[in-house]
């Protein structure tokens, strides 16, 4: 007889009468990348043998046998010594061929359930663990922000709109912009988590089973509830094997985030030139150059923003690979894995890095404050001063304009502009609107909320201050 050298792998066995040439099986494996959901695929396994127990398909001896065999196999991938065999394609058959070598009755584990839903449950299950580690990361990246706004609190520097000095902003409030932004990146990641906690098991193939499963019961074991802690299951067998929706939201939601991240990168290596001078980043999260001996170059804050390309690509080719998808599963779907496992890697380390190096910004502020000292950022308040006085906004804006061409002609600072030259201007420019250049005054009369008044950015600094000290 002729006896094969190798068991066949499961998904070959009794159709095929050769084995996979080799290099269709090095070019189709997942198992390279998909290992990383092992601990995933075993808990969905242990929760189906349980619930095939309760219907009666297994005996409780072949239950406790398989869950054994199973947490032994746990065990030697967490100790590193369990053997991957890509001749078994993927995470699934793997952990199924060496349970059923061990344990006879693991040739019963697969009854009623398909790798098309297994695959989607693992990739769940895995999302949703990663998806709260980065909602815990996020608040610790705002808490930064919050804490260097708190630090620096006093700090006045420009506003800008097209890169040009537009209006005061205290530093903080420029920083709370972003923790705005990243609480809704937060928001995001919470709502589109409802749709990843969603139980798929039960739907078989991509045609459910004839089998007596109890899909709800292995949904609650396996935390897929919602607030309510009823059971939340995918209502249709062939959307449930054929749906990546819940991917391409998460890569969407990290995509924004990221932009986000890479916003505040670009502002931080901006704070950080010598043109601008309101950052110093330490040391420890800056690199040298190889050559330029006096180059102190802010990396981490380029890498990250970098780094969007790859996020945002990660989306783009998973949407490219869905769209032209007949119903159910297909193998493109493979394709998933590594998309998500990079933007949830990538998202996950520049949140991290970010919020360490936040801790080592030391902001200067005499830079600021000479930046901020520009009497041009209140051309604004002169003609709010002017409104206030009774004359019709554009025509302040107009008349303030020409104090402006006035003072540039004669090469003077708006604010050291005579009376009589204001006068000459206008006549409703007194000596007294000069005073609307004095910042701390200024910065103490924009009090709606929102704005960058003194009041109302200790008022937000201690609500978000509050707030996140409640969270993990
Ligand atoms: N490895 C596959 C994936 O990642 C799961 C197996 C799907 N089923 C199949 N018959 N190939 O999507």
């Amino acid at each position: 007889m002729n006896k094969p050298q190798k068991p066949a792998p499961p998904a070959r066995s009794g159709r095929f009468a050769t084995g996979a040439a080799a290099e269709a099986n090095a070019y189709t494996a997942s198992v390279g990348f998909d290992h990383r959901l092992a601990a995933q695929d075993i808990a969905g396994s242990i929760a189906h043998a349980r619930m095939l127990h309760r219907a009666g398909l297994l005996t409780k001896a072949e239950c406790g046998a398989i869950e054994r065999g199973l947490n032994r196999i746990a065990r030697e991938i967490q100790a590193g010594t369990f053997r991957w065999r890509p001749e078994l394609e993927d995470v699934h058959m793997n952990i199924e061929a060496v349970l059923t070598r061990r344990v006879p009755a693991g040739a019963k584990l697969h009854t009623g359930r398909s790798r098309n839903e297994q695959v989607t449950l693992d990739t769940r299950l895995w999302l949703r663990d990663e998806m709260c580690a980065l909602a815990n990361e996020l608040h610790r990246l705002q808490r930064a922000l919050v804490e260097l706004g708190r630090k620096y609190f006093h700090v006045v520097i420009p506003g800008y709109t097209h890169l040009q000095r537009a209006q005061p902003v205290l530093l903080a409030h420029h920083l709370l912009a972003y923790v705005e932004m990243l609480e809704r990146d937060y928001e995001r990641l919470l709502d589109c988590l409802v749709r990843v906690n969603v139980c798929p098991l039960g739907s078989g193939a991509i045609a459910g089973t004839t089998l007596p499963l109890d899909r709800a019961s292995v949904a609650i074991e396996l935390g897929f509830v919602d607030a309510r802690h009823r059971p939340m299951l995918t209502q249709n067998s062939m959307d449930a094997v054929a749906d990546r929706d819940f991917v391409v939201e998460f890569c969407a939601v990290a995509a924004l985030l990221a932009v986000h991240e890479s916003r505040l990168c670009e502002d931080l290596a901006l704070w950080s030139t010598s043109e601008f001078g309101f950052i110093r980043i330490g040391d420890a999260y800056t690199t040298g150059s190889s050559l330029m001996p006096q180059k102190k170059n802010p990396d981490i804050a380029e890498l990250t923003r970098g780094k969007t390309g790859r996020v945002i690509g990660n989306l783009v080719a998973v949407l490219t690979m869905l769209k032209g998808l007949p119903l159910t599963y297909n193998s493109d779907m493979q394709e998933d894995k590594e998309r998500l496992f990079d933007t949830v890697d990538t998202c996950r380390a520049s949140v991290r890095i970010l919020t360490a190096m936040l801790g080592h910004v030391a902001v200067q502020e005499d830079a600021c404050a000479r930046a901020a000292s520009d009497p041009g950022l209140l051309a604004t308040d002169l003609a709010d001063w002017l409104v206030e006085r009774g004359m019709p906004f554009r025509e302040a804006h107009h008349v303030v304009g020409r104090l402006v061409s006035v003072a540039e002609s004669k090469g003077k600072p708006i604010n050291r502009l005579t009376p009589a030259e204001l006068r000459k201007v206008d006549k409703a420019l007194t000596g007294a609107a000069l005073r609307v250049f004095d910042l701390s005054h200024a910065m103490k009369r924009r009090h709606a909320v929102g704005s960058p008044g003194v009041k109302e950015v200790r008022r937000q600094l201690d609500r978000w201050h509050k707030f996140l000290s409640h969270e993990s």
